[in-house]
């Protein structure tokens, strides 16, 4: 089964083809990825008008490019996927109504994909996972601990009541004078940062939920900053390095609680799987590899350039929905805000209610 995926959620605009075998695995044919970093680096972060922009002017090429890689016609595809939420909603418009478009010219399925339920999915293309696993996708949008237990069958352990880890990294950088977007350059100044050297805290820890909160510690490692100004560059090295500490000490602390959560209701997990572009700091992944030995199980990380937004997630995630016959109808409105608790085995349609104004903080 071949299936046209398109992402359009936030600042990535991409298309791709995935193969999905009867068998349940998977194949990548093509994964074109544009991303605008470049249009949005001057604001310090995504600015969705701009976005949506970018996305109508580059979406046509992108999957013509993603079609013309997989060497196939529209014809021979068996289905046409888009990320129909949650995220900015000009963007979802873009990708939607252009997957609406081919799906009704072509006659094909149309499956209006949940953006996180393809980085939830992920895993079983790169690695050919087994469901019951345990998901910690920590991106600039979102922070969650999932249990994926199904195709449409997710629990939710864990979430931020605030921002994302990401979003954290991003608004430390932004603070400290780094650039647009600032994970990987706050993981680089820590290199050579005393993460000893300012006591920031731990927000949550101790708690018996999997919940995060990291508003308090970019307030705190704000108040550090101004205490010592003007910072010199060592004074960066040492902020991002207790920041970063302080990070670890927290997935750490949550995700530990949500292994066992998981376990109380689940049993064992097949593995502990990371995703979003969080997932590619070093420091991270050996905390995440630490606690996935700690609980008897694996780290399973897909590969980077399919850890972040990507087409072929969203493709794959459409060929496992329509393998399951779970399609959509062309009446289908995208959401801004969509939880992963609602997927289940039906998408809702604009019949029902849907509040397509409301802000935009679940973009992934
Ligand atoms: O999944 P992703 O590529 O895009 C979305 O957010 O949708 O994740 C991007 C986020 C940004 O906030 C970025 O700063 C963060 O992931 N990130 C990192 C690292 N690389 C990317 N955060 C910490 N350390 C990194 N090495
Ligand atoms: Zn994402």
């Amino acid at each position: 089964m071949l299936v046209l995926g398109i992402e359009t959620t936030c600042d990535v605009t991409a298309a791709a083809v995935v193969e999905r075998f009867d068998d349940g695995r998977g194949r990548i044919l093509s994964n074109i990825v544009l991303s605008q970093v470049s249009e949005h680096a001057a604001y310090g972060g995504v600015v969705p008008e701009i976005a949506a922009r970018a996305h109508v002017e580059a979406l046509d090429y992108i999957i013509a490019q993603a079609m013309a890689e997989a060497k196939l016609r529209f014809d021979s595809i068996d289905g046409v996927a888009a990320a129909a939420g949650p995220g900015l909603i000009g963007g979802l418009i873009v990708g939607l109504t252009t997957a609406k478009a081919i799906a009704l010219v072509k006659e094909k399925p149309l499956l209006a994909v949940n953006h996180l339920e393809a980085h939830a999915l992920t895993a079983r293309l790169t690695d050919g996972m087994q469901f019951p696993y345990c998901l910690f996708l920590a991106s600039g949008g979102h922070t969650q601990i999932l249990a994926v237990r199904g195709v449409g069958d997710y629990a939710r352990l864990g979430t931020t009541v605030d921002d994302a880890i990401g979003e954290a990294f991003d608004k430390t950088a932004k603070l400290l004078g780094l650039a647009y977007p600032g994970g990987p350059l706050v993981e680089q100044e820590a290199l050579q940062g005393d993460p000893q050297r300012f006591a920031l805290p731990r927000p949550m820890v101790g708690k018996p939920n999997a919940d995060f909160s990291l508003s308090g510690l970019k307030t705190a490692l704000r108040l550090e900053a101004e205490k010592i100004a003007p910072i010199s560059d060592q004074d960066v090295r040492d902020l991002c390095a207790s920041f970063q500490q302080a990070i670890v000490d927290v997935i750490a602390d949550r995700l530990r609680n949500g292994m066992r959560i998981f376990r109380e209701h689940y049993g064992s997990p097949t593995a502990l799987v990371a995703a979003g572009g969080v997932a590619a700091n070093e420091t991270i992944r050996r905390v995440l590899n630490r606690l996935a030995f700690e609980v008897g199980t694996v780290l399973v990380v897909p590969p980077a350039q399919l850890c972040t937004d990507n087409g072929a997630m969203i493709a794959w995630a459409g060929a496992e929905r329509l393998a399951l016959g779970l399609t959509d109808t062309l009446d289908t409105a995208p959401q801004a805000r969509w939880p992963l608790a609602n997927v289940m085995s039906r998408v809702p349609t604009s019949s029902d209610a849907v509040d397509a104004d409301s802000p935009m903080s679940g973009i992934a």
